[in-house]
């Protein structure tokens, strides 16, 4: 008995050390002082112990009954004086952090890149004339982009350089500056262009561009191609791979368009496994992300820049195509939808 009582003090010490509420006070004055309780079953048995044993048990039962409850009691008191203490932080709210839109990022991001180059930025007009859009850029009046169904003119009377529109390329964002400043001029453009396109998964009547141009005195195809490079290797990854292809653009000669090897597959660079497909680049390994080539004497000539003394090269890429190929976007439908599902993945 003596052993019992004394395992029961230990149980009951490491039992009152856990009590946090009134529930667990309840339990414990269940689980000591109830019917089925050991400390019941101990007193039960007093009337089996040799009569002169009875006493002393009595006695020290009844001790030890007194200690529970006067436990018992203390604890009540601490519990009750903890949960009255008063909270008095006010509820926070919670506030939705906004970012910065996914495209705005990747513009700001590629725009550095050629900024710490020495490029200077400059805004374009969103509303241009005629003249700057087309004729400038060496874009005769046959040419299919010039048909109201590839351009959305807008119905303003016009002034003096043709009609305006809301420009379908940021080029004209070149004329304006080989106008005003003369060489050497190292420019990046960023902003809105629009094309009546229909809307699909890699179509939208409204996308952006970001215009580079350098002019110079013996500026050549090298130095295009050594900016470039140095561009896909900081903003996509150091061993990527680019690739000119021969292409026509009326304000360029030589023009190309560049493709990346490509950053999912690489296989650019190391030939995929047979059989094997990638679901970017289509098992082709490269990747269109841009325009470019060697601005076209009649342009500079239009700027009043002589041909003969300064040469130039020019590019122009989509900034959601860019954006698509390096975080794997296949809708762009998705960048203007604002949904913050997507939006909140990119708040970088
Ligand atoms: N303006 C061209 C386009 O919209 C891109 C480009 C810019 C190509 C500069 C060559 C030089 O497709």
């Amino acid at each position: 008995m003596e052993n019992e009582i004394k395992r029961l003090e230990e149980e009951l010490q490491r039992d009152f050390q856990e009590v946090k509420s009134p529930k667990d006070l309840e339990t414990l004055k269940i689980k000591y002082l109830g019917r089925k309780s050991t400390f019941t079953q101990l007193f039960s048995r007093i009337p089996t112990l040799a009569k002169e044993e009875r006493g002393v048990w009595g006695k020290k039962l009844n001790a030890f009954k007194q200690k529970i409850t006067s436990l018992l009691e203390d604890k009540t008191i601490q519990v009750k004086n903890k949960q009255e203490k008063i909270d008095l932080t006010p509820p926070s709210v919670s506030l939705e952090v906004g970012s910065r839109h996914i495209l705005s990022t990747v513009s700001t991001k590629i725009c550095s890149i050629f900024e710490k180059l020495g490029f200077t930025i400059i805004e374009g007009n969103e509303i241009e004339e005629e003249w700057y859009n087309f004729e400038a850029l060496n874009i005769p009046l046959e040419h299919p982009s010039r048909e109201a169904f590839d351009t959305f003119y807008l119905n303003i009377p016009e002034k003096n350089q043709g009609k305006y529109l809301l420009r379908s390329h940021t080029s004209p964002s070149q004329i304006r500056v080989m106008q005003d400043a003369k060489p050497p001029l190292a420019v990046i453009s960023p902003g809105r262009v629009y094309r009546p396109d229909e809307v699909d998964a890699t179509h939208s009547f409204m996308f952006h561009q970001i215009e580079g141009f350098v002019v110079d005195e013996d500026i050549n195809f090298a130095h295009l191609k050594g900016v470039l490079l140095h561009f896909a290797h900081e903003f996509f990854s150091t061993d990527v791979e680019l690739r000119f292809r021969p292409h026509f653009f009326p304000f360029t000669e030589p023009s190309a368009e560049v493709d990346i090897s490509c950053i999912i597959c690489k296989s650019g660079i190391n030939k995929l496994k047979k059989g094997q497909k990638c679901s970017v680049c289509k098992g082709k390994g490269w990747l269109e992300i841009l325009g470019c080539g060697m601005i076209h004497p009649k342009v500079l000539k239009a700027c009043g820049i002589d041909p003969k003394k300064y040469k130039g090269f020019a590019f122009g890429m989509g900034v959601e195509r860019i954006a698509m190929l390096k975080y794997s976007i296949d809708d762009i439908r998705l960048f203007y939808e604002n949904d913050v599902r997507f939006l909140e993945q990119f708040s970088l």
